[in-house]
């Protein structure tokens, strides 16, 4: 019998800014508390980029630290994703840079607009690529500097986000493990929910633009809230359903790290024990697609992962967009 080829995760790898932004700091220059960071989002701090750091230079770290992780050199892959949404600049693509500092060729290279879900999205075309049999070894990063598109005079949305930038590569298996179930789904109904207006071909770069602060993120905080948590509960249910998994099945889940009590919300409608997330949001805050590889990462060093843990996947952002994956290592 043949056996099925998977793409299973064979390298895990972050990069943060030094630079770190406590709650503390915004206390200083905006109308905000600790007190209500905390109680609202769970955020603690954040990582900022500083001069010469960017999407690219974190991606490029990440990426260098999975592939010592996988034990490959950057020149056996044969494609790279970075999910992102806060590129380089508008093109080239922010995956092109990605491949010049990892002093790769020839092969394709490309970005993922898919906000918080963007990893997960970029999980699932690559691996469908090694299901195919197309490729064998596919690099995925996360990689943000939602710093640099953030409104710091507008408090209900500036407190939420940092930067950062996680990655993972895929290798092909015959192995029982992989990834073996995901999911993606949009709904462009829902786009101006979260959205950056100016800069882009409806608004054009302009003093206007400018003086309107269009290039900095606009959020409808409460009704992404309530998309969140109905999404997060949806593709944990979609997930185990899926795979017909049950709680005790799952080693750890590990969401996006958007607010705790999104996240608590979500756990508590489908029954499921807070100790099975794996949470960083304290540290990180929202770093849209590079948190769940931030996480992803942390868990695997903390011990929370290992050999034949099966850990779902679970995000939501910008698009609307959300996406799931069941992942055994
Ligand atoms: N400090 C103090 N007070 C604040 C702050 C702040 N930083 N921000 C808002 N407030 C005030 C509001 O002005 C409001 O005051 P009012 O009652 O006098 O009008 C009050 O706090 C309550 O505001 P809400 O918006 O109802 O607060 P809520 O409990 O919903 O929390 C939050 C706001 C944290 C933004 C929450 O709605 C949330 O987390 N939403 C999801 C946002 C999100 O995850 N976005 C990222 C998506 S990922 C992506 O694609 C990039």
């Amino acid at each position: 019998m043949v056996k099925k080829i998977r793409a299973a995760i064979t390298g895990l790898g972050m990069s943060v800014p030094q630079k770190v932004l406590t709650n503390q700091d915004f206390e200083k220059f905006l109308d905000t508390s600790d007190e209500w960071i905390t109680q609202r989002t769970g955020i603690k701090s954040r990582r900022i980029v500083q001069n010469g750091q960017t999407t690219a230079t974190l991606g490029t770290q990440a990426a260098r630290e999975a592939l010592a992780f996988a034990g490959l050199e950057a020149n056996q892959l044969d494609m790279i994703i970075c999910a992102t949404i806060t590129p380089e600049m508008p093109f080239p693509a922010t995956a092109c840079f990605i491949q010049q500092a990892l002093e790769v060729k020839d092969i394709p290279a490309f970005d993922i607009s898919a906000a918080c879900s963007g990893f997960i999205y970029g999980l699932t075309i690559g691996s469908q690529f090694i299901q195919n049999n197309i490729y064998r070894r596919v690099l995925v990063i996360g990689a943000e500097t939602l710093s640099r598109f953030t409104d710091y005079q507008d408090r209900s949305s500036c407190i939420l986000f940092g930067d950062g930038a996680g990655a993972a590569v895929l290798e092909a298996t015959d192995d029982d493990r992989g990834v073996l179930y995901s999911v993606m789904k949009t709904d462009g109904a829902g786009w101006d929910f979260i959205h950056v207006p100016g800069g882009g071909s409806r608004s054009p770069a302009g003093e206007q633009t400018i003086a309107a602060r269009q290039h900095y993120i606009k959020m409808r905080g409460r009704d992404v809230y309530k998309f969140a948590v109905e999404k997060m509960q949806w593709l944990l249910g979609d997930c185990m359903a899926k795979c017909n998994l049950k709680a005790d099945d799952i080693d750890l889940v590990v969401p996006h790290q958007v607010n705790i009590r999104i996240i608590e919300s979500a756990a508590s409608k489908m029954h499921l024990p807070m100790d099975k997330f794996f949470i960083n949001i304290d540290k990180y805050g929202n770093t849209s697609a590079a948190s769940v590889p931030i996480a992803l990462k942390e868990a695997h060093q903390a011990g929370r992962i290992g050999p034949g843990s099966v850990v779902l996947l679970v995000a939501f952002g910008a698009g609307l967009t959300w996406a799931g994956a069941v992942v055994r290592f």
